[in-house]
């Protein structure tokens, strides 16, 4: 099967969040089950590529103040798959991916339109999948596209779509006028379609459009189809629910494992710990915190600053908190709002809780190696990655019981000795400061606690069995589509 990803982050080449691990490691997990897997991206600023050949110069995208131009760029192939890049210096060279902490930017919507047309375009000429497998509302538009407007196109009568939802927070809202900028047809403007409280909603029109609609773990997939979940969509995905499903999303151990980890002051396993200790009193030097001897314990932070990560939890009980004999360590960038609320936090507790408002990859993999805890109180979590990720550093995770970090953590037990972390459900600094005060007081408890690092370590999240999910989904999407067409 012939496999193109379309999506608006990709690492190495461009991240804000686990959209980007995402679709890092799922197309090299499918290559290895043999089959052919393309990767189409925006050409970022950030982007950088070792090899980089253009291989068609002009796409035509009908705009209908005046067309855009834009061209492919061949990046190569890694692992078996091969990169695509969208090339639109107008729309791409930029600061950032999105926006900046002052807001996102105010043509979005034309520059994911952009995208999502040239990499319809582009596959007639480079190779026409089989499927097309488009994640959140960046490429919404291509499964709507397939369906309408290009409903008549010869090179897709039979190319299924697949459509993966990593977060039901951001839906790509817009004013209608978007409509006819774009050159889209104003029947798409109903409520069966995109139409939602008379804006346009390009995620809805994906849910609405696709064969087949995924999200990240399992538990999140029946969340979203509730009105506290949904974002107003709820009903939306309830209709469809019978093509909608759950696949836990895994980890590339190649890039996070403390035995193989390039960004941490010492490698250790699961048979030897001693390197995690070295790990420690590096991270408390990088944040410039006195190690003392190594025994106040760590809870670790990595973060978008953003709403749903539920760090206001923190801020109500932190006076609280800053008596318990423990140091947060953070690092995130985003909202004005979070890097202004932690920023307080470290003036007002400098002894308890240090902060960088950073994105910072190699800082990243230092907390996950040096913390002893890590926090993720979130109001709701599609999947979360770096509690899985933690697990494998035997870093013990505290998280609310929500989407994907329920489904990931499993409570620790000190009388049967079984779980791998601290699990609270209410959405209050209550509920997160009692969950904390249990794990501070299980850490004092040296060879239980060792136990309880070890289960965590010993989980596999890897990609092979989650991708394997994935090639039934499509399996499903093309013979929904061969009977469709027939
Ligand atoms: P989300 O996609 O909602 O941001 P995930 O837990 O799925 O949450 O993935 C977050 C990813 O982004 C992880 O790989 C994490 O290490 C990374 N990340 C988030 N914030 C930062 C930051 N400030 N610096 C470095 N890496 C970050
Ligand atoms: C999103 C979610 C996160 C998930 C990631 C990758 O940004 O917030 O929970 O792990 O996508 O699917």
């Amino acid at each position: 099967m012939h496999i193109a990803f379309a999506a608006s982050e990709c690492v190495p080449y461009s991240k804000t969040g686990g959209l980007a691990d995402v679709v890092g490691a799922l197309p090299p997990a499918l290559a290895a089950l043999g089959h052919q897997v393309t990767v189409y991206s925006p050409l970022y600023r950030q982007t950088k590529l070792a090899q980089a050949r253009t291989v068609l110069r002009s796409v035509t995208v009908p705009f209908d103040d005046r067309y855009r131009f834009c061209s492919i760029v061949d990046g190569g192939t890694r692992s078996g798959v091969q990169f695509y890049f969208v090339d639109y210096p107008p729309y791409f060279d930029r600061e950032a991916l999105y926006g900046t902490s002052a807001g996102d930017y105010r043509d979005n919507a034309e520059r994911f339109a952009l995208f999502s047309r040239a990499v319809l375009e582009a596959s007639k000429f480079l190779g026409r999948p089989d499927i097309f497998h488009c994640h959140d509302w960046q490429t919404a538009l291509i499964p709507v596209l397939l369906r309408t407007v290009y409903l008549e196109d010869p090179a897709f009568q039979d190319v299924a779509c697949v459509f993966t939802i990593h977060n039901m927070g951001y839906q790509g809202l817009f004013p209608p006028e978007i409509l006819p900028l774009l050159m889209l047809p104003w029947d798409l403007f109903t409520i069966t379609k995109l139409e939602f409280y008379g804006n346009v909603n390009l995620l809805k029109g994906a849910i609405n459009f696709a064969d087949y609609v995924t999200t990240v773990s399992r538990k999140y997939s029946q969340e979203i189809q509730t009105a506290e979940y949904g974002f107003g969509l709820e009903g939306v995905l309830r209709a469809r629910s019978s093509t909608v499903t759950g696949i836990l999303n895994g980890v590339d151990y190649g890039e996070w494992s403390p035995e193989n980890d390039q960004h941490i002051a010492a490698r250790y396993s699961p048979q030897e710990l001693a390197g995690k200790s070295l790990c420690k009193a590096d991270l408390l030097r990088e944040f410039g915190v006195a190690s003392g001897d190594g025994r106040l314990p760590v809870i670790g932070i990595v973060s978008r600053f953003a709403a749903q990560k539920g760090f206001d939890l923190i801020a109500q009980v932190m006076d609280r908190l800053a008596r318990e004999e423990m140091i947060v360590v953070a690092l995130g960038s985003g909202d004005r709002e979070y890097q202004d609320m932690f920023q307080r936090l470290n003036k007002q507790f400098p002894q308890k809780i240090a902060v960088k408002v950073a994105y910072d990859n190699a800082l990243a993999h230092k907390i996950e190696a040096g913390a002893d805890m890590f926090l993720m109180p979130s109001k709701y979590e599609p999947c979360g990655l770096n509690q899985i990720y933690s697990l494998k550093y035997g870093t013990v995770p505290i998280v609310r019981a929500t989407g994907g970090l329920d489904d990931t953590i499993e409570n620790w037990d000190a009388r049967t000795q079984k779980g791998t972390g601290f699990k609270f459900t209410g959405y209050t600094g209550e509920a997160l400061l009692a969950s904390v005060r249990a794990a501070l007081q299980a850490f004092q408890e040296r060879s239980a606690w060792e136990v309880l690092m070890r289960n965590g370590m010993a989980k596999d999240f890897s990609w092979t069995a989650s991708a394997r999910e994935y090639v039934r989904v499509y399996e499903r999407a093309r013979q929904f589509r061969t009977v469709t067409v027939a």
